[in-house]
């Protein structure tokens, strides 16, 4: 008996002492949140266009009311029935509004990844989404984000994913599939049957969609033909758990020195780029170009950005003119220059050049993550 309470006792320390771990790890990322705040609030106050009274807060999906929800997911539906702005002739298949913010990532894929430039393209492509919500749909919210670790042990049944009327719809419908090369095959794998987003249609490529030789084949070479169809997913766990727990994330934070080091192992194979686009997988979500036609894409890269955020608010004053990286994937590009222009066409009014877009209180910018 006393063998035994001693084992109990053992296990409950033990349990307590994990779950009080998993609690510390719980608040990693947020602790240096809130421990870069006050250089940003400092930054504030020098700031041209930024004030204090305009600045907007960008908040995690379960931390907004279902109101502030379903006003965000009006808003996008708004998008995906606005006609495009874009050229019906070079474009053909961007019907929408919201197909402009693919095609323009379709064009600039091979330019802005794994470039000097992949963070700040889509810190303004992400803001120029929120922008659009806001000026041409009303909205008066700002773009939330997906924590991965948050909910990294079931994302598919996190409020993101579970499916509901406040989610960004679920997972796609249950099919014989195989792997897409990045992670074992989930319990999904087909159309996305529920939630807000279950009748929207992608309509542009597909490019690159990996693993799914199911999906109908681009009326044209350049992915820009008229091609619609419903959005697939694949949601699991695999990749969450084991590339962007809230320790993995708080030691890309901590560990990357500089922005090299930062911008190199967020984008590696098992860091946590790879790991939100692939946790979404199917079509478009694994299709490299094509990938901002799932509504999800833009709380996993409000992440991302969310990410950069924090760790240049660990020492502001030195992370923000700085850029490391080429201008090409492919290779053969020159050096990314500070000076370079991100150009999102008629995405954003203003064509910008990198140093402007590298702090979230300056130029166009005026939001914090909380
Ligand atoms: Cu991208
Ligand atoms: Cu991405």
């Amino acid at each position: 008996m006393v063998g035994f309470l001693t084992l109990k006792g053992l296990y409950t320390l033990l349990v307590s002492a994990s779950f009080l771990s998993a609690l510390c790890a719980a608040d990693a990322v947020g602790d240096l949140q809130k421990k870069g705040r006050a250089a940003v609030d400092t930054q504030i106050t020098k700031s041209k266009t930024c004030t204090k009274d305009k600045l907007q807060v960008r908040k995690e999906w379960g931390d907004i009311t279902a109101a502030e929800k379903k006003a965000y997911i009006a808003a996008v539906l708004c998008i995906t029935k606005a006609p495009s702005k874009l050229s019906a002739t070079t474009y053909p298949g961007a019907k929408t509004r919201y197909d402009d913010f693919v095609a323009i990532h379709i064009k600039n894929t091979l330019q802005i990844h794994g470039t000097g430039n992949f963070l700040s393209w889509h810190r303004y492509f992400t803001w120029a989404y929120e922008n659009v919500l806001r000026t041409e749909c009303g909205y008066n919210g700002t773009q939330p984000y997906w924590d991965w670790g948050r909910w990294a042990s079931s994302p598919e049944t996190s409020p993101i994913f579970d499916g509901s009327e406040t989610s960004i719809s679920g997972n796609g419908i249950k099919t014989t599939h195989a792997s897409n090369g990045m992670k074992p095959a989930g319990a999904g794998g087909g159309c996305i049957e529920k939630g807000p987003f279950k009748d929207m249609k992608v309509n542009l490529g597909p490019l690159a969609a990996l693993g799914d030789s199911t999906i109908p084949k681009n009326p044209r070479a350049d992915g820009y033909g008229y091609n619609p169809r419903c959005i697939k997913r694949d949601v699991s766990n695999y990749l969450t758990n084991r590339d962007a727990t809230t320790a993995k994330i708080a030691s890309l934070i901590t560990s990357s020195s500089n922005i090299n080091a930062f911008q190199t192992n967020m984008q590696a194979g098992t860091g946590v780029h790879s790991a939100g686009h692939f946790t979404i997988s199917g079509d478009p979500g694994s299709d490299f170009y094509t990938s901002p036609g799932d509504p999800a894409f833009w709380l996993h890269h409000s992440m991302i950005d969310r990410t950069w955020y924090i760790w240049q608010t660990q020492d502001f004053p030195n992370r923000q003119q700085v850029i490391a990286g080429g201008t090409s994937m492919m290779g053969g590009g020159k050096a990314q220059a500070l000076t370079d222009y991100v150009d999102l066409d008629v995405l954003a009014s203003q064509k910008l050049m990198i140093k402007d877009l590298v702090s979230t209180v300056d130029g166009p910018f005026c939001y914090v993550y909380e």
